[in-house]
């Protein structure tokens, strides 16, 4: 369980993550509504050098960045949708790609099509701007990752 105590240093959490890729890995993001999700996506997205906004994919359900070192920031969320159709299919092929990151917010879903070697990040808010954030290795990769990070 890791404390982090305001939005900032959320998005320098997220940046250290973001720092560590190099292509392959999914991260689930799990928590209510303003929990932090897209705030943390944010610091991963500057930690793979997207200069570009990021914005919540709410209602187009997935964007696509331009990462360093040619990779490619995919991120999913599939809040209020009961049926991810064709988008299941979409996901299970950029999820396996070696050279996109995944991240997604509202997995609920596509359990069904997440590669079980993810990084999933549970955000609880403790406070107005404390989060307390669990994380989980679902494989040997996520695991590497996850011992760099606590
Ligand atoms: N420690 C914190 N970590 C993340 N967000 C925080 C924190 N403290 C306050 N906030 C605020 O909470 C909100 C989180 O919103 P957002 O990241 O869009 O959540 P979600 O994507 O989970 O719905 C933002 O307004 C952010 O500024
Ligand atoms: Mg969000």
């Amino acid at each position: 369980m890791i404390a982090i105590e305001s939005d900032q240093k959320m998005k320098e959490f997220g940046e250290k993550i973001g720092r560590t890729f190099r292509g392959g890995e999914c991260i689930e993001l799990v928590g209510d509504v303003g929990a932090g999700k897209t705030t943390l996506t944010k610091g991963i997205a500057k930690g793979l050098s997207i200069d570009e906004p990021i914005q919540s994919p709410t209602f187009t359900v997935n964007r696509m960045y331009e990462a360093r070192d040619g990779l490619t920031l995919a991120h999913y969320d599939f809040y209020r949708l009961h049926d991810a159709g064709i988008m299941a299919n979409e996901l299970d092929e950029v999820a396996n790609d070696p050279n996109t990151v995944t991240v997604i917010e509202w997995s609920g879903v596509v359990q069904d099509v997440l590669p079980a070697d993810r990084l999933t990040f549970t955000i609880t808010p403790t406070d107005e701007a404390s989060r307390n954030v669990e994380l989980i290795a679902g494989g040997n990769r996520s695991r590497i990752i996850k011992e760099q990070l606590v």
